[in-house]
């Protein structure tokens, strides 16, 4: 949402609240991914499996938000984090450096969800393994989405990074 203030030529000023859909990637492809140490490895669950209650509320939404991936079938993930995070990803410190933070790598449909830091604040993106940005590709995948889950758990993430 952004303000958009227009002058009119009879000196009225009229405020708009306009919806500005911008679902391009804002972190940047980081080309180095592959050789980045592996955290941590899970699965997102097919859609045809009831999601447990008894998770924390972060992670139910995630396989909500995200079973439809592969027709439905889910995806195994591996979280992978930018040695140069390292320290920042281990003390959960919230001092990022600028530049690229972490993939998770779908490793079923090959995409990758991307945070990257930029002044202390995360940006987000997502592109195929070869560089191809989609995050307009489902509405999912946009950086708006990323960012509310990724804000919205309290202390769940640490400066916009959440596995651990
Ligand atoms: C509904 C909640 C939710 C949404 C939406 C979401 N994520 Fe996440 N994300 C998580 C959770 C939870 C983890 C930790 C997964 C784990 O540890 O197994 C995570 C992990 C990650 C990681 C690995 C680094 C870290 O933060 O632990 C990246 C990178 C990431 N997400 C990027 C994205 C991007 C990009 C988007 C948007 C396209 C997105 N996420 C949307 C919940 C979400």
């Amino acid at each position: 949402m952004k303000n958009i203030v227009i002058k009119c030529i009879f000196g009225f000023t009229l405020l708009f609240n306009a919806s500005i859909t911008n679902a391009d990637s804002d972190a940047a492809f980081p080309k180095n991914w592959a050789s980045w140490p592996i955290q941590h490895s899970a699965a997102i669950p097919n859609s045809s499996t009831p999601i447990p209650t008894n998770i924390p509320p972060i992670v139910q939404e995630t396989i909500k938000t995200y079973n439809w991936v592969q027709d439905g079938k889910g995806s195994k993930y591996n979280v992978r984090i930018n040695p140069m995070q390292m320290s920042s990803y281990k003390t959960r410190n919230g001092k990022f450096e600028d530049g690229p933070s972490g993939v998770l790598e779908l490793v079923d449909i090959k995409v990758l969800l991307v945070t990257e830091h930029l002044l202390g604040e995360p940006l987000y993106g997502v592109y195929t393994y070869d560089g191809k940005e989609i995050s307009s590709a489902h509405p999912s995948l946009s950086p708006k989405k990323c960012q509310a889950c990724h804000t919205g758990y309290g202390e769940a993430c640490i400066d916009g990074i959440c596995s651990r």
